[in-house]
């Protein structure tokens, strides 16, 4: 019969480890987001998953995985009509046994397209074919494993005069606007279990010329959404500046409540804070990166339509180099909350207090 010391004893010993387990629990940013009811999550590239030291800290800090280039149209379909899934599919079948969500970017962009595209969008009857046909073969591949698609991304471009302004690109030369709601209705076919998002950036900064891309985006959204556009969410990239004008942040929340007032949800999906322009010193310029990200994602975070937050990539380690002038002067990037060693940089830690200061969301079933 134990007696009752060792039962209290063996009671606190449990409450201890419990209460070490909740605690180890709220240690990566995946994981304090989590408890707050949103998605925390980054961009990876096969590449990175092949550095051993790095691949299990990708599993610890992210709950959602997005391609960093793996997904684009000139990785998947280097030929017309021949798909190659094989670096996409490594990427999904990491995410998934580490109980990752997973999102793909993008279907429909005017960059990081095979070199036969032009031509094949110039053909007589070919061009729905090049746009139709490529999102239901990309998007049935995956169906019933996204967590959301970027199925348009950057289409809106106020500088090429258009009274849309809508970017003046090849889809654009090849369908009109029509593109978009094509691309748009053809995912939802192909997948309809996948949030459907319109993905990009030019909203965050401060700026008049942000309020017009801001009004422009809003707009365009709301047409689209009147014309039954199965739009679900729309992706700010959150590509910020460390030295440049410091987030409006009332502006930013009127940006972000009038998304949701369109019924939309809100993703953060390439959120990185560029540190060049200003000190060489590294503390300096990690400090401000660091107050870039807290004064926006407390903003984001603060909108409950706000679902998920992606930086695109987790550790400096693997960012292009930069141009030879600036590497000249010693600058390496270090946009990202964790540095070329993995070690946690401040950005790493405002990160975390922005989620652990937010207002907790009503759990959903994918967290
Ligand atoms: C970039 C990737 O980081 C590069 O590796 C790739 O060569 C081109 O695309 N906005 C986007 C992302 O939507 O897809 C871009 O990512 C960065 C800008």
């Amino acid at each position: 019969m134990a007696s009752a010391a060792s039962v209290v004893a063996s009671a606190l010993a449990e409450r201890t480890v419990v209460a070490g387990i909740a605690a180890s629990r709220l240690t990566t940013l995946g994981a304090l987001a989590a408890d707050r009811g949103v998605l925390y999550g980054c961009a990876a590239s096969t590449f990175e998953l092949r550095n051993q030291t790095f691949a299990p800290l990708l599993a610890r800090e992210a709950r959602i995985l997005v391609a960093e280039y793996e997904m684009k149209r000139a990785a998947l379909e280097p030929q017309p009509g021949q798909f190659d899934f094989t670096a996409a599919d490594s990427l999904l079948n990491f995410a998934k046994p580490n109980g990752m969500a997973f999102r793909g970017h993008t279907l429909v962009w005017h960059k990081a397209n095979p070199p036969w595209l032009e031509s094949a969008l110039a053909s007589p009857g070919g061009k729905e074919r090049t746009l139709a046909g490529y999102i239901e073969s990309v998007a049935s591949h995956f169906r019933g494993r996204m967590h959301s698609w970027d199925v348009v991304n950057e289409a809106l471009a106020p500088a090429d005069g258009r009274s849309d302004n809508l970017r003046n690109s090849l889809w654009l030369k090849a369908f009109g606007p029509a593109y978009i709601d094509l691309a748009f209705h053809v995912a939802r076919a192909a997948d309809p279990h996948a949030l459907l998002v319109y993905n990009d950036w030019g909203c965050e900064g401060p700026s008049e010329k942000h309020d017009r891309f801001r009004a422009a985006t809003l707009d365009f959204l709301e047409r689209a959404i009147a014309r039954g556009v199965p739009i679900d969410a729309y992706g700010m990239q959150g590509h910020l500046q460390a030295f440049g004008p410091k987030i409006d942040q009332a502006k930013l929340h009127r940006f972000l409540d009038a998304l949701k007032n369109l019924g939309l949800r809100i993703l953060i999906t390439e959120h990185d804070v560029d540190d060049s322009g200003g000190s060489l010193d590294i503390a300096v310029r990690d400090g401000a990166v660091a107050d870039a990200s807290r004064r926006f994602l407390d903003v984001v975070l603060d909108n409950t339509a706000t679902e998920a937050v992606l930086t695109w990539g987790l550790s400096d380690r693997f960012l292009d180099p930069p141009g030879w002038k600036e590497t000249l002067r010693g600058y390496r990037p270090r946009l990202l909350p964790l540095d070329v060693d993995f070690a946690r940089k401040p950005m790493w830690r405002s990160m975390a207090q922005s989620f652990t200061a937010m207002r907790p969301r009503l759990r959903t079933s994918n967290l």
